[in-house]
Protein backbone atom coordinates (compact mmCIF):
# COMPACT_ATOMS: atom_id res chain seq x y z
CA UNK A 1 0.00 0.00 0.00
CA UNK A 2 1.18 3.29 -0.90
CA UNK A 3 1.89 6.02 1.93
CA UNK A 4 -1.85 7.74 2.87
CA UNK A 5 -2.50 11.06 4.59
CA UNK A 6 -4.97 13.58 5.28
CA UNK A 7 -4.92 16.09 2.92
CA UNK A 8 -3.15 19.66 4.65
CA UNK A 9 -3.46 23.47 2.81
CA UNK A 10 0.17 22.89 1.20
CA UNK A 11 -1.78 20.05 -1.02
CA UNK A 12 -4.08 22.37 -2.16
CA UNK A 13 -1.87 23.97 -5.29
CA UNK A 14 -1.56 19.80 -6.03
CA UNK A 15 -5.09 19.21 -5.67
CA UNK A 16 -6.12 22.22 -7.87
CA UNK A 17 -3.71 20.76 -10.32
CA UNK A 18 -5.37 17.19 -10.27
CA UNK A 19 -9.05 19.52 -10.99
CA UNK A 20 -8.19 20.99 -14.11
CA UNK A 21 -6.10 18.52 -15.51
CA UNK A 22 -8.60 15.21 -14.83
CA UNK A 23 -11.87 16.62 -14.55
CA UNK A 24 -14.45 18.34 -17.02
CA UNK A 25 -16.09 20.05 -13.61
CA UNK A 26 -13.21 21.14 -12.03
CA UNK A 27 -13.47 22.16 -8.52
CA UNK A 28 -12.49 25.52 -7.64
CA UNK A 29 -10.09 26.28 -4.66
CA UNK A 30 -12.49 27.77 -2.49
CA UNK A 31 -14.62 24.43 -2.44
CA UNK A 32 -11.55 22.79 -1.83
CA UNK A 33 -10.63 25.25 1.05
CA UNK A 34 -13.99 24.45 2.26
CA UNK A 35 -13.51 20.80 2.40
CA UNK A 36 -10.60 20.82 4.70
CA UNK A 37 -11.93 23.49 6.94
CA UNK A 38 -15.50 21.06 7.09
CA UNK A 39 -16.45 18.48 9.61
CA UNK A 40 -18.32 16.65 7.11
CA UNK A 41 -15.87 15.90 4.39
CA UNK A 42 -12.70 14.60 4.57
CA UNK A 43 -9.75 15.04 2.03
CA UNK A 44 -6.77 12.54 1.58
CA UNK A 45 -3.63 12.33 -0.10
CA UNK A 46 -0.89 9.36 -1.92
CA UNK A 47 2.49 10.81 -1.24
CA UNK A 48 5.91 9.35 -2.37
CA UNK A 49 7.45 11.73 0.50
CA UNK A 50 8.29 14.67 -1.81
CA UNK A 51 5.17 14.63 -4.48
CA UNK A 52 1.15 14.47 -4.49
CA UNK A 53 0.70 11.03 -6.33
CA UNK A 54 -2.89 11.24 -6.00
CA UNK A 55 -6.06 12.53 -3.58
CA UNK A 56 -9.66 11.36 -2.62
CA UNK A 57 -12.44 13.79 -1.31
CA UNK A 58 -14.95 12.41 0.98
CA UNK A 59 -18.32 13.52 2.98
CA UNK A 60 -19.94 11.54 5.85
CA UNK A 61 -23.43 12.06 7.50
CA UNK A 62 -25.17 10.06 9.93
CA UNK A 63 -22.88 7.08 8.85
CA UNK A 64 -22.74 6.92 5.23
CA UNK A 65 -20.30 8.31 3.52
CA UNK A 66 -19.79 9.28 -0.28
CA UNK A 67 -16.61 9.40 -2.56
CA UNK A 68 -16.91 12.74 -4.32
CA UNK A 69 -13.25 12.54 -5.76
CA UNK A 70 -10.92 10.40 -6.40
CA UNK A 71 -7.75 10.60 -8.51
CA UNK A 72 -4.44 9.65 -9.47
CA UNK A 73 -1.65 11.76 -11.61
CA UNK A 74 -1.61 10.56 -14.83
CA UNK A 75 2.35 9.61 -14.48
CA UNK A 76 1.43 7.61 -11.40
CA UNK A 77 -1.36 5.54 -13.29
CA UNK A 78 -1.67 1.77 -12.24
CA UNK A 79 0.79 1.56 -9.25
CA UNK A 80 -2.02 1.20 -6.64
CA UNK A 81 -2.33 4.35 -6.03
CA UNK A 82 -6.35 4.43 -6.13
CA UNK A 83 -6.34 1.73 -4.48
CA UNK A 84 -4.29 2.72 -1.72
CA UNK A 85 -6.30 5.89 -0.84
CA UNK A 86 -9.78 3.91 -1.06
CA UNK A 87 -8.22 1.50 1.42
CA UNK A 88 -6.68 4.12 3.78
CA UNK A 89 -10.25 5.52 4.00
CA UNK A 90 -12.20 2.41 4.68
CA UNK A 91 -9.99 1.11 7.12
CA UNK A 92 -10.68 4.12 9.18
CA UNK A 93 -14.40 3.98 8.21
CA UNK A 94 -15.42 1.82 11.48
CA UNK A 95 -13.71 4.11 13.75
CA UNK A 96 -15.91 6.48 12.55
CA UNK A 97 -19.18 4.96 12.46
CA UNK A 98 -19.12 4.67 8.81
CA UNK A 99 -21.99 1.93 7.69
CA UNK A 100 -22.02 2.34 3.84
CA UNK A 101 -20.30 4.48 1.41
CA UNK A 102 -21.54 5.37 -2.36
CA UNK A 103 -20.57 6.76 -4.87
CA UNK A 104 -21.62 7.39 -8.55
CA UNK A 105 -19.48 7.08 -11.65
CA UNK A 106 -19.74 7.77 -15.35
CA UNK A 107 -21.13 4.35 -17.40
CA UNK A 108 -17.71 4.80 -19.34
CA UNK A 109 -15.21 5.20 -16.57
CA UNK A 110 -13.60 1.25 -16.98
CA UNK A 111 -11.00 2.47 -15.10
CA UNK A 112 -12.79 3.78 -12.35
CA UNK A 113 -15.30 1.01 -12.17
CA UNK A 114 -12.82 -1.84 -12.33
CA UNK A 115 -11.32 0.00 -9.42
CA UNK A 116 -14.19 0.42 -7.08
CA UNK A 117 -15.30 -3.40 -7.52
CA UNK A 118 -11.73 -4.59 -7.55
CA UNK A 119 -12.34 -2.83 -3.69
CA UNK A 120 -15.70 -4.71 -2.79
CA UNK A 121 -18.34 -1.72 -4.13
CA UNK A 122 -21.01 -3.56 -6.22
CA UNK A 123 -23.13 -1.69 -8.58
CA UNK A 124 -26.42 -0.47 -6.66
CA UNK A 125 -28.59 1.27 -9.52
CA UNK A 126 -28.40 3.83 -12.63
CA UNK A 127 -29.35 7.44 -12.57
CA UNK A 128 -29.88 8.48 -16.37
CA UNK A 129 -28.36 11.53 -17.72
CA UNK A 130 -26.84 12.30 -14.53
CA UNK A 131 -23.40 14.05 -16.15
CA UNK A 132 -22.77 16.62 -18.35
CA UNK A 133 -19.77 17.63 -20.55
CA UNK A 134 -20.57 15.07 -21.77
CA UNK A 135 -23.97 14.03 -21.03
CA UNK A 136 -23.79 10.32 -19.41
CA UNK A 137 -25.49 7.91 -17.32
CA UNK A 138 -24.07 7.40 -13.71
CA UNK A 139 -23.63 4.05 -12.12
CA UNK A 140 -24.30 4.08 -8.81
CA UNK A 141 -22.00 1.72 -6.39
CA UNK A 142 -22.09 1.04 -2.64
CA UNK A 143 -19.90 -0.76 -0.39
CA UNK A 144 -21.52 -2.10 3.21
CA UNK A 145 -18.88 -1.81 5.80
CA UNK A 146 -18.38 -4.96 8.12
CA UNK A 147 -16.51 -4.31 11.30
CA UNK A 148 -13.55 -6.88 9.95
CA UNK A 149 -13.64 -6.79 6.19
CA UNK A 150 -10.80 -9.18 5.25
CA UNK A 151 -11.12 -7.04 1.38
CA UNK A 152 -10.12 -3.76 3.19
C1 LIG B 1 -9.61 5.75 -12.02
C2 LIG B 1 -8.25 6.14 -11.42
C3 LIG B 1 -8.53 6.92 -10.13
C4 LIG B 1 -7.45 4.87 -11.11
O1 LIG B 1 -6.26 5.27 -10.44
P1 LIG B 1 -4.96 4.31 -10.35
O2 LIG B 1 -4.10 4.88 -9.27
O3 LIG B 1 -4.34 4.15 -11.68
O4 LIG B 1 -5.61 2.94 -9.89
P2 LIG B 1 -4.84 1.69 -9.21
O5 LIG B 1 -3.44 1.61 -9.72
O6 LIG B 1 -5.03 1.78 -7.74
O7 LIG B 1 -5.66 0.49 -9.82
C5 LIG B 1 -6.47 -0.37 -9.03
C6 LIG B 1 -7.33 -1.21 -9.96
O8 LIG B 1 -8.24 -0.35 -10.69
C7 LIG B 1 -8.44 -0.91 -12.02
N1 LIG B 1 -7.90 0.00 -13.02
C8 LIG B 1 -7.18 1.13 -12.81
N2 LIG B 1 -6.88 1.72 -13.98
C9 LIG B 1 -7.42 0.96 -14.95
C10 LIG B 1 -7.47 1.06 -16.36
N3 LIG B 1 -6.87 2.09 -17.03
N4 LIG B 1 -8.13 0.12 -17.06
C11 LIG B 1 -8.74 -0.91 -16.43
N5 LIG B 1 -8.73 -1.07 -15.06
C12 LIG B 1 -8.08 -0.15 -14.35
C13 LIG B 1 -7.68 -2.22 -12.02
O9 LIG B 1 -8.57 -3.22 -11.53
C14 LIG B 1 -6.58 -1.95 -11.03
O10 LIG B 1 -6.02 -3.11 -10.49
P3 LIG B 1 -4.78 -3.83 -11.27
O11 LIG B 1 -3.80 -2.75 -11.63
O12 LIG B 1 -4.27 -4.81 -10.25
O13 LIG B 1 -5.38 -4.47 -12.48
C15 LIG B 1 -7.41 6.99 -12.42
O14 LIG B 1 -7.42 6.37 -13.67
C16 LIG B 1 -7.87 8.44 -12.56
O15 LIG B 1 -7.44 9.31 -11.80
N6 LIG B 1 -8.75 8.70 -13.54
C17 LIG B 1 -9.21 10.09 -13.78
C18 LIG B 1 -10.12 10.57 -12.67
C19 LIG B 1 -11.33 9.64 -12.51
O16 LIG B 1 -11.89 9.15 -13.49
N7 LIG B 1 -11.75 9.44 -11.24
C20 LIG B 1 -12.91 8.65 -10.92
C21 LIG B 1 -14.11 9.51 -11.01
S1 LIG B 1 -15.54 8.65 -10.39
Amino acid sequence: MNPCRKAEKEDLDDILRGESLLFSDPWSRKALEECLDSPVFESFVCTDGKSILGYLITSTAAGEAEILRIASFPEHRRKGVAASLLRFFLQRAPKNQTEAVFLEVRESNLAARNLYEKIGFRPSGLRCGYYSKPREDAVLYQLLIKKEDPKI
